[in-house]
């Protein structure tokens, strides 16, 4: 079965691979050896994490025309800022439809369809494992998909096939950018990031070609932040109110 997949060109699904993270993790798995589909509400069709129909034709469309699924990466994320109570409900509901409701339509048809051995990568983030105040859905969402991840991975060893998860800190990308124009956020997650920088696509694209191919590696939530995760996370909201009141 290993043997199989390092003979030929592994067939990997990049969700969310229109932009930021995913694009750069769908330009290094190609560059990987791997053929790989990008989908995203920005490209044709439009694939949307939120429908199970949608997932579920990508990738039985995938199978139908490369006869497999290798590794499949679901990038796809929104976020938003509100303090719980202030955050309107749909707002919330919409937040975990994208980040947890989604990334579990993902699981559970790439579950099905990924081959034995294969891969499936989810982002979840340093909100995981950190609160951060106004980031109450954001934060939920991803706690939840950290442990779906764990969940998943129990489900599907039986067939080797590994459910990991990147969880990074900050990455400028088009998610981001705006909220480094607003003084002192960048700052605070730099002060509070022991490497003293923002993170680059590339690198958390570098995590994914590895748990890609990890063949022992299972389960795991990787912390990929410049040891942001032994600090604090920044007070996101409390710039914005400082900046717009
Ligand atoms: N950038 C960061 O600092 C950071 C930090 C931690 C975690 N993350 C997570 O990494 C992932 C990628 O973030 P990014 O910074 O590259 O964001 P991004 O906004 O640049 O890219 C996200 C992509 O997901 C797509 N998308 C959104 N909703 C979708 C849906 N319902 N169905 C299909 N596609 C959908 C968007 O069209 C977009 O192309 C997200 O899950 C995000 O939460 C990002």
């Amino acid at each position: 079965m290993d043997t199989q997949i390092e003979d030929r060109a592994r067939i990997a699904v990049v969700i969310g691979g229109a932009s930021g993270i995913g694009a750069a993790i769908a330009v290094a798995l190609g560059d990987d050896g791997c053929i790989v589909v990008v989908a995203d509400l920005a490209t044709t069709p439009a694939v949307d994490i939120t429908d199970e129909a949608s997932v579920e034709a990508l990738l039985a469309g995938v199978l139908a025309e490369h006869g497999r699924v290798d590794v499949v990466v679901n990038s796809a994320g929104v976020s938003t800022l509100g303090l719980l109570t202030e955050l309107d409900a749909a707002e919330f509901r919409r937040v975990i439809d994208v980040n947890l409701t989604g990334a579990f339509l993902v699981l559970k048809h790439a579950g099905r369809v990924v081959a034995d051995g294969g891969a499936v990568i989810s982002l979840t983030s340093l909100n995981a494992r950190q609160p951060g105040t106004g980031m109450g859905a954001y934060c939920a969402a991803k706690a939840g998909l950290a442990m779906l991840t764990e969940v998943a991975a129990l489900e599907l060893g039986a067939r080797g096939v590994r459910v990991n998860a990147i969880s990074p800190g900050l990455v400028i990308t088009p998610l981001t950018a705006p909220a480094m124009d607003i003084a002192g956020i960048e700052d605070d997650y730099l002060e509070n990031t022991p490497l003293g920088r923002a993170g680059l696509p590339e690198e958390v694209a570098e995590a994914a070609v590895y748990l890609a191919k990890a063949r022992w590696l299972t389960g795991e939530v990787l912390d990929l932040n410049g040891g942001a995760h032994l600090r604090r996370y920044p007070d996101i909201h409390g710039h914005v109110m400082r900046a717009f009141g």
